[in-house]
């Protein structure tokens, strides 16, 4: 079992992202305003109380930038401007006054390693040819071969395919090709070239004067390409087999991959963190899915770049008890150790909702979704396990993000059909990968006010719901006693109440068995059983628990957590 020391100290008067409890709202989805089946500010600020009720700190919005919507909005053609599926500048503004006077902090998403095809740069790119000053903005090369007709090097696209596309030069023949991490519409920025760096100072200072509270960045590790853009590499082992990357050191990882998490991406974290701190509370948060050890993500947070960075490893640790411990651990003691909290978060919008990978049998790679020919999940087994994992995760000292419509225990759409799939994965692949548009199904709200359970007003709804959503809807959960939706009100009012997002952290093995696994946070015993027999709880006030019925000093069954006030 492990130590009972103190694992993680609280900082007093901690900044409010230390400690902050962020929803994550994917704007296609949460609420139509405008009855055209696709969410939009006006929709969002219609329904903010509900997510004042539900008693988080702050919003994290994906992008709702100028975009052709080709990657759902990552594809960003003009930084400074609201594409028109979601509103205005003016939208905007009414809903960032609308929250703060609800005390509700914003933060938007920026999206700075690639840009839209369609952006003016890349269009200016390609008119200008070969070896102008526009070309240099992005990343263009002559292909290899005789002809120049192979990619510059074997990089394969996230998406699916490579990462290069060629381009026709003004003069009607093929020619240069262009670098692309993820789909051929999101070309790629070079950010050895300072104009792109200046650019983004100002586009920073465009939100930021505009009154955000912060910044979620996307793709925060891919932005330095290795010098040369060398192939992928792989290592051998020493018994001669291919190395994973678990067992890579920092730098054969850096070699290995020679677009993610180069050394130089650390410039601009600080460039950029400068600029955050010339204003009053203002935050970012990196979007880094960096492999190795956890040291090196939290590279990403050292006191002069980052405040925050996604927790993936916590993420995909899984409901076991010994996974639990490691990557609990394994996070204060790395984020810990450059002074800076950890995250806590089980879902968003790229990954298959927590509640339906917790039903699977086996583990299905990030960024591919179920589809209808997959073996399906238990609902209800991976709903009591998300609700534990949720339960767990919230009573942990640091910042959580949670995902919309998991405080309503949605699954993922799993038998959505092909003709309604829209993410870019799903047709780069040819559909063998379905990709992520299962965990972006609009939310339910109203049970049958009509087809999309009041996502909009006339039930129209860029992505079909499941059958099962009506069930999930808001309201048909709102006052329920022991629905998911209460639980997490609970949780987060008590965590709010206890203050154990600034707590103090230590396991508490004189609370648990073989079984259960406990842990101390501010004088707040959080208690999760994992096997098959009840645990008898330690003496206290019960303060939240997952299972609806139980009383004090009574038994907590499988998959079930309680809160409980040591007396
Ligand atoms: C990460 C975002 O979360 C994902 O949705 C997007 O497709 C890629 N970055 C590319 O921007």
């Amino acid at each position: 079992m492990t130590k009972p020391d103190v694992l993680y100290v609280s900082k007093p008067n901690a900044e409010w992202w230390r400690t902050a409890v962020i929803y994550q709202i994917y704007p296609r989805s949460f609420a139509d305003g405008n009855g055209d089946g696709m969410g939009d500010l006006q929709g969002v600020t219609a329904r903010l109380e509900s997510l004042q009720e539900l008693g988080i700190d702050a919003i994290w919005f994906s992008p709702f930038f100028k975009s052709p919507q080709k990657d759902a909005g990552y594809d960003v053609s003009d930084y400074k401007d609201i594409d028109p599926l979601f509103g205005n500048l003016a939208d905007f503004d009414a809903l960032l006054t609308r929250a703060h006077s609800l005390g509700l902090r914003i933060i938007v998403d920026l999206v700075p390693n690639h840009t839209s095809d369609q952006h003016e740069w890349f269009q200016a790119a390609l008119k200008a040819g070969k070896g102008s000053p526009e070309r240099d903005m992005y990343i263009f090369r002559e292909g290899r071969g005789l002809f120049k007709n192979k990619a510059p090097n074997n990089w394969p696209s996230v998406f699916g395919g490579s990462q290069w596309t060629r381009v026709i030069e003004p003069n009607g023949k093929k020619g240069q090709w262009y670098l692309h991490i993820f789909d051929s519409s999101q070309p790629d920025l070079n950010w050895k070239n300072p104009p792109v760096r200046d650019e983004f100072d100002n586009i920073l200072r465009f939100w930021l004067d505009r009154g955000v509270d912060g910044f979620r960045i996307d793709v925060a590790h891919g932005m330095i390409k290795r010098e040369g853009l060398p192939n992928t590499k792989q290592f051998s082992t020493e018994m001669g087999g291919v190395k994973s990357e678990g067992d890579m050191t920092i730098e054969e990882l850096e070699v290995a991959n020679p677009y993610w998490g180069q050394p130089e991406v650390h410039d601009i974290n600080r460039r950029w963190r400068k600029i955050i701190d010339s204003y009053n509370d203002r935050a970012m948060a990196a979007e880094a899915w960096i492999s190795g050890p956890l040291e090196r993500m939290a590279r990403w947070v050292r006191p002069d770049e980052y405040n925050q960075t996604f927790n993936f490893g916590y993420m995909f640790a899984g409901w076991t008890k010994a996974a639990q411990i490691k990557s609990i651990e394994d996070s204060f003691t790395a984020f810990g150790a450059v002074g800076a909290p950890s995250t806590w978060v089980l879902s968003n919008h790229d990954t298959i909702r927590h509640v339906t990978r917790y039903g699977m049998v086996g583990e299905l790679p990030q960024g591919d979704g179920i589809g209808p020919d997959y073996e399906q999940p238990d609902e209800a087994l991976g709903l009591r396990k998300g609700r534990a994992n949720t339960a767990f995760m919230l009573g942990l000292p640091g910042g959580a993000y949670i995902y919309q419509g998991e405080e309503l225990g949605l699954p993922e759409h799993t038998t959505l059909e092909g003709k309604y799939r829209q993410d870019p994965t799903y047709f780069r692949t040819k559909g063998k990968r379905v990709g992520r548009d299962g965990c972006r199904v609009p939310l339910p709200w109203e049970a049958g006010a009509n087809q999309s359970n009041g996502f909009s007003s006339n039930g129209a709804s860029w992505l079909p719901q499941p059958e099962s959503y009506k069930s999930y809807s808001r309201d048909a959960q709102r006052g329920v006693a022991g629905s998911t939706l209460e639980l997490y009100k609970q949780l987060l009012k008590v965590r709010k109440e206890q203050g154990l997002g600034g707590g103090d952290f230590r396991w508490a093995p004189e609370l648990s068995d073989e079984q259960s696994l406990a842990f101390v946070n501010n004088g707040v015993a959080v208690v999760a059983n994992f096997g098959p027999d009840a645990v008898i709880l330690p003496a206290g006030e019960l303060l939240v628990t997952t299972q609806h019925d139980l009383r004090v000093e009574g038994e907590l069954q499988q998959d079930q957590v309680a809160w409980i006030k040591l007396s």
